[in-house]
């Protein structure tokens, strides 16, 4: 089939490689000429595992193609993707102006019937208001053309993976044409088994935020239970471990630490709770889900003083920047909000990460970037450790703690264990476990 994908960030880059992959003819624009050129060189704009090898394969298949010029995406398509970025507004609402636009590039450039697909996070009541743009820009066409809602569910760092082996595919939609055009699109994963769910267009909207904002409420229970669990002198760890042996509770998002980040849950919760104030429901667990996120913060920055007394001065090294582990994200990262909080205390922060060190010196540019962890932590008085990537995970501890000042470790993500920690010697404060002074 015939797709194009308006907006070539992290969804449209996935959705356009993996379409493809699927074998249909993929036509991919931004108004980024930057970004389009070097995708069509082969450039990624960002590190996703698996995508480059995808986008030069596809591109070698001539199946995927890059362009600045809807012109030239879109006439002939029978699906348009709307993947283009909703950043939040100063009060937490979803900006719109890019879904508008690309509706509006659809309708010029439409040559006949299209299903226009919502792929973006958008509030519920997005497609009334896409359908709106095109009748207004193509009275002609808009009979024929259907709005669907198809949310993405990927995951930064397994994005390939959750695109092309997803545990469902929903498919908001409000008649049987546009159904079946999304059927046929899918068809290569639903002949394999994938789950296929069909709602109405609002179902999906609201769907699509009701599982990013249970996410974001797990996380926050866990954050919540590991400071009870400090307080008590219990471990939260086997506590989730313990909820997570439950069938109807499962293991996963229980992992208590810095709490979440990156461009979803922190900005998807708050547009959820002002989408439903304006419906007339105020949803008062949100507010509650995001204060405990950010006491997350807190939390730890109260474990770096009571280690370290007082911060002016200290050398205080941040292991991981990105907001999770095998990407070179940093926005909303917790990370970095706890490296703007230790800067404005005083403290030296040098941070380490695999990828993300270019993306955060960006953001913050009194934070000294370290190009590995053992040269990072020479002469550190702590060590943080922000996100849990594999080469962070498995450091050798021993010369980890050679290379420091003060053999104090803050384990933001819980990744080592007590008992090492101290055979090693360390000062350690995990999150809602236990400390070892
Ligand atoms: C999320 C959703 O998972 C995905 O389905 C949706 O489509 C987009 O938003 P993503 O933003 O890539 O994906 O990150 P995710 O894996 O959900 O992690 C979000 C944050 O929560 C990260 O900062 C992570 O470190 C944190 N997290 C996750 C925890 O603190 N504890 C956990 O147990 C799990």
């Amino acid at each position: 089939m015939k797709v194009a994908v308006i907006g070539t960030g992290h969804v449209g880059l996935v959705t356009s490689a993996t379409l493809a992959n699927l074998g249909h003819e993929v036509c991919a624009t931004d108004l980024d000429t930057e970004k389009i050129s070097g995708l069509q060189a082969g450039r990624m704009p960002y590190f996703e595992p698996g995508l480059e090898e995808l986008v030069v394969a596809e591109t070698a298949s001539g199946r995927l193609k890059f362009t600045v010029d809807p012109a030239e995406a879109i006439p002939g398509i029978e699906v348009a993707f709307i993947c283009v970025g909703t950043p939040p507004r100063a009060g937490g609402e979803a900006n719109l102006v890019a879904v508008e636009g690309a509706a509006r590039d659809i309708a010029r450039n439409a040559t006949g019937p299209v299903v226009i697909v919502e792929k973006s996070t958008v509030p519920a009541g997005t497609a009334t208001l896409v359908q709106r743009t095109i009748t207004r820009e193509r009275p002609d066409l808009a009979p024929m053309m259907q709005i669907a809602s198809n949310p993405e569910f990927l995951r930064e760092g397994k994005a390939v993976a959750d695109s092309l082996e997803p545990d469902r595919i929903l498919l908001g939609a409000e008649n049987e044409t546009a159904f079946e055009v999304l059927r046929r699109l899918y068809a290569p994963l639903t002949d394999k088994g994938v789950p296929l769910i069909e709602t109405s267009i609002a179902t999906a909207e609201i769907a699509k935020h009701a599982c990013n904002a249970f996410l974001a409420m797990k996380i926050s229970y866990a954050n919540a239970l590991a400071r009870l669990c400090e307080l008590a002198g219990a471990d939260v760890k086997d506590v989730v471990r313990v909820m997570g042996a439950d069938a109807r509770i499962g293991p996963a998002f229980l992992n208590a630490g810095l709490g979440y980040g990156g461009f979803c849950l922190p900005k998807d919760i708050p547009a959820f709770e002002r989408l439903s104030a304006r419906l007339g429901y105020e949803f008062p667990l949100l507010a509650e889900v995001e204060k405990i996120n950010a006491h997350a913060i807190d939390a730890a920055m109260a474990k770096i003083t009571e280690a370290l007394w007082n911060l002016e001065g200290k050398r205080i090294v941040l292991l991981g920047l990105a907001f999770k582990p095998d990407t070179d994200d940093t926005r909303f990262s917790p990370a970095l909000n706890l490296a703007k909080r230790l800067l404005a205390e005083g403290a030296d922060v040098i941070g380490y990460d695999p990828q993300a060190g270019p993306n955060a010196k960006n953001e913050i540019p009194d934070l000294e970037i370290a190009d590995d962890p053992y040269s990072a932590s020479s002469g550190a008085h702590c060590i943080v450790v922000c996100t849990e990537w594999d080469e962070i995970t498995s450091l050798d501890l021993s010369r980890l703690k050679a290379e420091m000042a003060y053999p104090v470790v803050v384990d933001g993500r819980n990744v080592f264990e007590p008992e090492d920690m101290a055979r090693e010697g360390f000062t350690y404060h995990p999150m809602g476990r236990p400390s070892i002074a």
